[in-house]
């Protein structure tokens, strides 16, 4: 059975739709087990974002999972950080990747202001999301304060997928962007920030910006997998922000490889154009519509 149709006559895109079942929860969850006293992964779970239709089309057959994050703040729109992100950009966002992926699960991230203030208002948000994208299931930042939340969400149908250490929405708190549990306390607090919302029913966790050995004891201590992202080569799956690894922006953070430098390709490209341009040589015969 295919779950996925797409219009040829409307859309530039021509992927060939691959028959199968889309990811579920249940099924990433399964992918880590207990094994004696700890718990293990065989296979890592890969998840990068995606924001577009024809971003989703070209990752999805290489991910388990797509994450549409709230980063599309600054990656699309140029803002300074995730919290003026909109319900609308999530919810237009997270349409166009569902529409343009068949196999990967996709997760939409809950912007900031749409889930704190209670766990019934967090319900209208992630309902709003998964009937207007056509998601799986949604991501929430925060801990042990947002267990209740979690709880609540799992028990009425909606898969959450967890995110503790280095929570951007929480930056103003913060106060940065470095990297968390550099001191036993906040160590602890990660810790159980992410006890809290696994034993709550989240069905895996990124642990963003944490010191390695945290995000290894996290991921060898809670049931779900734990998806890293400046953490640790021992947890259950890593995710990048996709603008970060095609190296289409300057700076590069500590914890992304660039495995490409489509920036530098992009601005190539552009620059050969406007010569053309500018000399007349494109367009050129093969790129015109002539009488017959
Ligand atoms: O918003 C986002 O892209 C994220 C990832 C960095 C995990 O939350």
């Amino acid at each position: 059975m295919s779950t996925f149709t797409i219009d040829t006559a409307t859309s530039r895109a021509t992927p060939s739709p691959v028959p199968g079942k889309r990811t579920t929860a249940p099924s990433i969850s399964a992918r880590k087990r207990l094994a004696g006293n700890r718990f293990e992964t065989d296979q890592p779970i890969v998840m990068l974002t995606a924001y577009t239709m024809r971003m989703a089309q070209l990752l999805d057959p290489h991910c388990d999972m797509l994450l549409v994050g709230d980063s599309l703040g600054q990656v699309i729109y140029g803002l300074p950080s995730t919290i003026p992100v909109t319900m609308e950009m999530m919810c237009a966002h997270g349409a166009a990747v569902v529409r343009g992926s068949w196999h990967a699960l996709v997760g939409v991230d809950m912007p900031f202001g749409s889930y704190e203030a209670s766990p019934e208002k967090a319900f209208e948000s992630a309902a709003r999301i998964m009937k207007e994208t056509g998601c799986a299931a949604v991501k929430l930042e925060g801990g042990e304060a947002m267990a209740a939340t979690v709880d609540l969400l799992t028990h009425r149908g909606i898969p959450v997928i967890g995110h503790v250490g280095l929570t951007p929405q929480a930056v103003n708190i913060l106060g940065g962007y470095g990297a968390r549990g550099r001191e036993e306390r906040e160590a602890e607090r990660i810790i159980a920030d992410a006890k809290a919302i696994a034993d709550a029913g989240a069905f895996c966790i990124v642990v963003e910006g944490v010191m390695e050995p945290i995000a290894t004891e996290v991921a060898r201590s809670v049931a779900p997998p734990v998806i890293g992202i400046g953490a640790s080569a021992d947890c259950d799956g890593q995710v990048l922000v996709i603008d970060d690894m095609l190296g289409m922006f300057e700076r590069t953070p500590r914890f992304v490889k660039r495995y490409d430098d489509l920036a530098a390709r992009i601005a190539e490209a552009a620059r050969t154009y406007a010569d053309e341009v500018r000399s007349r040589s494109f367009p050129t015969a093969d790129q015109t519509y002539r009488p017959k």
